[in-house]
């Protein structure tokens, strides 16, 4: 094992043996290289004449850079041309940081890691898989989730997803998530939890998140060790009254030495900013401190350094920029309402009785997405065809569900898309 993935082991199991003993093995082997290019390039900043990283600079000093590109950038090419750290750059995962705590105030005096910026969500939860799934590692999901965890995680770490289900009488089916995080004896337990869920666009009512962090909590004092990656995908779409706002990381990275959470959260679905590619990871655990979260951080940056390298400059200079802009919170504000507008028009357009014949809604209250069940006997796919080809609706059919991204749809055709589903269903019966 490298020297500096040592060092940085043994500031982890002194910390934390819990922590430790989460991490894979890559987790463990895993370490920034503090003494390679870019330690000797740091250290060289600020040098008249600095022959040190791989990047062309202009005899001015500023980088290098062709006016065609330039020229549509209405930015200091300092902030847009060069590499940004592999942990992300400073500025931004400061800002993200407090951003955090503002909108978790449950958070509020607790340590946390300072972020690391990924390459959006999708490479957040890799990084997490990277850091702490060995091969046949299983890791718990409800039985509703973002389909591409299977690349994610078992794909790519090989992970197994163990399914718990969703949805009882209504609401979280807590006997299941209980059961199945009980399941196999005492030990490493892994989960992912996303609220706003993919596709099934629900969040846990505020009694149900205490539930569910308690159920955790129960299974921390039973002696797991448990690890919660956290999708954060959807964050702050939430458009009922008591309906949990503040993300479940914020519980869970201050309930048990034996529980570390991991956040993965960004600027992709909450900011509007799909293509940019900003995200970012957090850490926190019960009694965690800044040492223990700096070694957590290395060697987060050290798998991002070995993956991708860095996360784009523009685009986290650009997410940057709106968030200490004096209009972020104006304009937030302004494209939640065009949410909120959408979510109230399928709700009312689900008032329709004929509906109930053909499906009914599986239970929905925030985020991008609602799913409809379909009576015995219809098939989905054949119904998603159809609609395709004859109304011009399209939705993704998962079996007998279909998942409806009104995020996508102006409120103003949310009745005409659900007449169309229900014609398509008559077709296809
Ligand atoms: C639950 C969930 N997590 C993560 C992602 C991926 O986000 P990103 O585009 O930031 O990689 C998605 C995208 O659809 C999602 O639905």
């Amino acid at each position: 094992m490298n020297p500096q993935a040592e060092e940085l082991n043994k500031i982890i199991s002194e910390k934390s043996s819990v922590v430790y003993d989460l991490l894979s093995e890559r987790g463990k082997n895993i370490f920034f290289p503090k003494k390679g290019i870019l330690g000797q390039t740091a250290e060289a900043k600020g040098t008249k004449i600095n022959a040190t990283i791989g990047a062309a600079i202009e005899d001015d000093g500023s980088p290098m850079r062709l006016q065609a590109i330039a020229e549509k950038i209405n930015m200091d090419p300092g902030l847009v041309f060069p590499y940004a750290p592999s942990f992300g750059r400073p500025d931004i995962r400061a800002k993200w940081k407090s951003m955090i705590y503002e909108k978790n105030t449950n958070l509020k005096g607790v340590e946390l890691s300072l972020p690391v910026v990924t390459n959006a969500l999708t490479h957040g939860i890799s990084m997490a898989g990277y850091m702490f799934l060995d091969p046949g590692d299983e890791v718990i999901v409800p039985d509703l989730f973002w389909g591409n965890y299977n690349l994610t995680l078992a794909n790519m770490y090989g992970a197994s997803l163990v399914k718990f289900n969703l949805f009882k009488n209504g609401g979280f089916d807590l006997e299941a998530f209980e059961a199945r995080l009980n399941e196999g004896g005492i030990g490493k337990k892994t989960m992912i939890l996303n609220f706003p869920n993919n596709p099934s666009g629900y969040t846990p009512t505020i009694a149900e998140q205490k539930a569910i962090v308690k159920i955790i909590k129960d299974a921390a004092d039973k002696g797991n060790k448990i690890v919660t990656f956290i999708d954060d995908a959807y964050f702050g779409l939430v458009y009922e009254e008591g309906i949990e706002t503040e993300s479940i990381f914020a519980p869970l990275c201050q309930l048990h030495e034996n529980v570390l959470a991991v956040k993965i959260d960004g600027a992709t679905k909450e900011d509007y900013v799909w293509g940019f590619r900003v995200g970012f990871m957090t850490y926190g655990i019960k009694g965690g401190d800044a040492e223990l979260y700096g070694a957590l951080e290395s060697k987060t940056a050290g798998a991002i350094r070995g993956n991708i390298s860095n996360a784009a400059n523009i685009s986290q200079s650009l997410v940057l920029v709106a968030f200490n802009s004096p209009e972020y919170a104006t304009q937030k504000e302004a494209k939640y309402n065009i949410m909120k507008n959408r979510y109230d028009a399928v709700k009312n357009s689900l008032k329709t009785e004929k509906y109930k014949e053909y499906f009914n809604a599986i239970p929905y209250n925030s985020g991008y997405f609602m799913c409809i069940k379909l009576a015995e006997g219809l098939d989905g796919e054949k119904i998603r065809k159809v609609l395709i080809e004859k109304y011009g609706i399209g939705v993704i059919s998962l079996g007998n569900i279909l998942r409806i991204a009104y995020s996508a749809v102006a409120a103003g055709d949310v009745d005409e898309m659900f007449e169309g589903i229900y014609n398509a269903c008559k077709d296809c019966k």
